[in-house]
């Protein structure tokens, strides 16, 4: 008898958490290029309207609170909270939690702020892409087995080359991805550029290229999220939006990255500055398409418009996904491929090292290509894949992972 009311005691305590339980989605994330050392956001929904708010510290007593700005969507049926956290220490481990006393508190969580620009101390980044739920990932179940392997690593923050999901419009399907994600993007921020699912796709559409607008709902990014640059420690990193697809492309007349417009010499600035700041010594960009990749994945109008300035700046490493494979090329410059002694060290390289790495849940559509004279590694199997970068003064070291945890490659960036 003792034992069924012990039982019935638990179940009552565990449904009374779980109808409480209402804070979800919470993922870290920067919306200051120049503060990531010192600023972090933090965003979640719940079911109902409240003072959101985030309690913080460098401690477990969270002696610090940030109040929330919060919006209903109505499309998601949810009221979003967004709050920013101000004047942190570099370098520093922080604890917090979100939501409120009416709707109930998320987990406490923490996160490291960056070290002061210019450190030349270690960090390690989480690299994934194409979370997309189609065909196997209609729940992100492939994507949780990937959010479980990244779980395993030091990462301070990830980054993600597109196809968050598989109907960009849809707000459910953004919902599911960051229900799934949280583990992860709770304790790291989550800096991602769109993909071809997760923007308008119509280029009759004044919205061509741009997500959707629930999209802005459930992100906090800097500016309107779709092109921006950010720095951590020794690395200045910049997200490309490749948005749409090459069907598309070859159609449309307001191409984004067409040489001279808005986003070209906002690029072509930002590389620019990054190139003569003594602070920065590696500059690594991330988009979706593969500007050299195997067969269908390969865009020419990308290629074309954003390879010149890759070049002309310099660019160390560029992370794709679309193309749910894993492939390793040569590095590159103007278009010639510059040979290597050893497959997995790329020594002082006078080119841009070009790797697509997805996918991260999103069926796995090919095995790459053999015959592209450019390709050093390209996977043999079908496989839903992430990386593990390590980036400490010289060098890069980049950790190639299947869902299962098992090594497919590797390879090391020196200057
Ligand atoms: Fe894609």
């Amino acid at each position: 008898m003792k034992q069924f009311v012990r039982l019935l005691v638990a179940s009552t305590f565990l449904l009374f958490s779980f109808t409480f339980a209402q804070t979800q989605g919470v993922h870290l994330s920067w919306n200051d290029k120049d503060e990531t050392s010192t600023k972090m956001a933090i965003t979640w929904w719940g079911s109902k309207l409240n003072e959101g708010m985030v309690m913080y510290g460098t401690d477990d007593r969270l002696s610090h609170s940030q109040k929330a700005i919060s919006h209903f969507s109505y499309k998601g049926k949810v009221n979003i909270y967004k709050a920013t956290l101000t004047q942190l220490k570099p370098n520093t481990i922080y604890y917090y939690k979100c939501g409120s006393a009416e709707e109930g508190w998320s987990n406490v969580y923490r996160f490291r702020t960056a070290p002061a620009t210019g450190s030349q101390d270690k960090f390690v980044v989480g690299v994934w892409g194409d979370t997309q739920d189609n065909e196997f990932n209609t729940h992100f179940e492939q994507t949780d087995t990937i959010v479980q392997q990244l779980q395993r690593y030091p990462i301070q923050f990830t980054i993600h080359m597109g196809d968050i999901v598989n109907a960009g419009p849809v707000a459910a399907k953004w919902e599911g991805f960051f229900r799934c994600a949280q583990p992860v993007n709770a304790i790291a921020p989550f800096m991602h550029v769109p993909g071809n699912h997760d923007v308008s796709n119509n280029a009759a559409d004044s919205g061509f290229q741009k997500p959707f607008p629930v999209y802005y709902e459930f992100i906090n990014l800097p500016g309107r999220a779709i092109n921006y640059s950010f720095n951590y420690g020794n690395t200045h990193f910049v997200a490309v939006n490749s948005g749409q697809s090459e069907k598309d492309a070859a159609v449309a007349t307001n191409f984004a990255y067409a040489k001279r417009s808005l986003e070209y010499r906002w690029l072509e600035d930002d590389l620019s500055k990054a190139r003569k700041d003594k602070n920065i010594k590696w500059i690594i960009l991330y988009l979706h398409h593969p500007l050299y990749s195997f067969g269908w994945s390969q865009v020419d109008g990308w290629h074309e418009r954003l390879a010149p300035l890759l070049d002309k700046y310099k660019v160390d490493l560029c992370l794709a996904g679309h193309r749910h494979v894993y492939e390793r090329h040569t590095a590159i410059r103007n278009d010639q491929m510059l040979p290597q002694k050893d497959d997995h060290i790329y020594q002082h390289p006078a080119g841009t090292v070009y790797i697509t790495n997805g996918s991260a849940g999103g069926q796995p559509t090919g095995t790459g290509g053999s015959d592209m004279p450019s390709m050093v590694y390209t996977s043999k199997v079908k496989m839903y894949n992430f990386a593990i970068m390590m980036i400490e003064g010289n060098s890069i070291r980049y950790d190639v992972y299947d869902n299962h945890g098992v090594k497919i490659d590797y390879f090391k960036l020196i200057k």
